[in-house]
């Protein structure tokens, strides 16, 4: 049967999902059928991922029960610290991130994906430990010991205690929750479809997050906000916004934050992280980085507008990170922290209905050819 051949598979659904969706042409992103600038409003993000996961806002008791048993399980075992004491400090922390989720299945019996309740701590373990691992590997790559969670501290909070042995100021902690709600899911994306592939060979869960993690750190994903920050710090000023854009597009080389497969017009993520951007502002000065963006988006609109190439949620989130204090290649750890819950919502919806990913492929190759001995070539 012929097969009209999509390169990045542009427009073919992989799935049927009801978890999120978006608008591309209104800029509108739904979780559960509710838009994310209502749940930056009145969610959290831990109530945000069991949306995610479980379709439905949870009851109190629900949400208590779900709160409380993260906030037990955010302790990694010391040998998943000790792992990672024994990988090179200069390396990525995307990579130890990959390495030590990819261990942590090694200490918890999530073999059997057709168990409920298996499924459910397994839920609950890697949305519990991810951002321990990631502080942990913040502080024990500069020599510093990794620092404990505290239970009494909600999710956010307790990221930035564990990173800084500090409890910030609890706008900060807004802010941030507001920022993991907004990377907690985006429908079928490269590292999302990445862990569906794993999950459908029936892998356990930290198997496919493991390969989700991997996706997502590439520049034409998550890895963007990261470069982004590079970008605005080369800039350098605002006034070397607009030249800079120019030479860019001139060279045909993409900017760093801009344009989506999906949305053509401006994300609505970056729309609200720039909101953020400025309340953060507000409080404690603004930012030199954040004046350059603006330059940047501002030139970028003339140039590349008519392509509906705009800012997307990479653009504006390192730079609030950034004022935050939190190192760049910390920037796309953060964003798996968050989008963890929606690659296991994803995860669970396709279990139900699991069937092998095995696509087919338009061979463009030769056939019948000779086996030439080695000795005649
Ligand atoms: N800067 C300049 N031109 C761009 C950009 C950009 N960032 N993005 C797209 N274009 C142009 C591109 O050159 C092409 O022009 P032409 O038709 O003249 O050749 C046109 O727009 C279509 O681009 P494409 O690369 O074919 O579109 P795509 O849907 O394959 O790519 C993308 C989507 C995100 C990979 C791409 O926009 C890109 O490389 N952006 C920069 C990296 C980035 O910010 N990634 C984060 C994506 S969103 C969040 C996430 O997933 O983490």
């Amino acid at each position: 049967m012929p097969h009209d051949f999509m390169p990045g598979l542009a427009g073919i659904p992989a799935a049927k999902s009801a978890i999120s969706d978006v608008d591309g042409e209104r800029g509108v992103l739904e979780y559960r059928g509710i838009r994310v600038e209502e749940l930056c409003q009145h969610s959290s993000y831990l109530e945000t991922a069991y949306l995610l996961l479980y379709g439905h806002l949870p009851s109190q008791a629900a949400l208590a029960k779900w709160e409380t048993d993260i906030a037990h399980h955010r302790r990694v075992k010391y040998s998943i610290i000790d792992l990672m004491k024994c990988l090179p400090e200069q390396g990525h922390p995307m990579d130890a991130l990959q390495a030590a989720v990819a261990a942590l299945g090694m200490f918890y019996p999530g073999r059997n994906v057709n168990n409920l309740d298996n499924n459910y701590w397994s839920a609950v373990r890697l949305i519990a430990k991810l951002p321990t691992i990631v502080a942990a590997w913040a502080r024990l790559r500069r020599g510093d010991e990794a620092i404990a969670p505290r239970d009494e501290l909600g999710f956010s909070e307790n990221f930035f205690y564990m990173l800084t042995e500090t409890i910030p100021h609890p706008l900060w902690v807004d802010i941030f929750d507001d920022c993991l709600i907004l990377h907690a899911e985006h429908t079928m994306n490269a590292s999302t479809f990445t862990g569906l592939i794993t999950a459908s060979t029936l892998a356990d869960p930290y198997t496919v997050v493991a390969s989700s993690i991997g996706a997502l750190k590439g520049p034409l994903h998550g890895g963007a906000n990261e470069e982004v920050v590079q970008m605005l710090k080369e800039i350098g000023t605002a006034d070397r916004a607009a030249p800079y854009v120019e030479a860019q597009i001139h060279e045909k080389r993409k900017l760093m934050g801009f344009g989506h497969r999906v949305y053509k017009v401006k994300d609505p993520r970056a729309t609200i992280l720039q909101r953020l951007c400025e309340r953060l502002f507000n409080t404690c000065g603004t930012s030199q980085l954040y004046n350059i963006a603006l330059g940047v988006e501002r030139r970028a609109a003339e140039l590349l507008g008519a392509k509906k190439v705009y800012p997307n949620v990479d653009f504006y989130s390192g730079i609030l990170y950034d004022k935050m204090g939190i190192e760049p290649d910390l920037f796309t750890p953060i964003f798996a922290m968050a989008r963890v819950s929606g690659w296991l919502a994803h995860w669970l919806e396709q279990l139900a209905e699991n069937k092998l990913f095995r696509p087919d492929q338009i061979y463009a190759g030769e056939h019948n050819r000779p086996y030439l001995p080695l000795a005649q070539r």
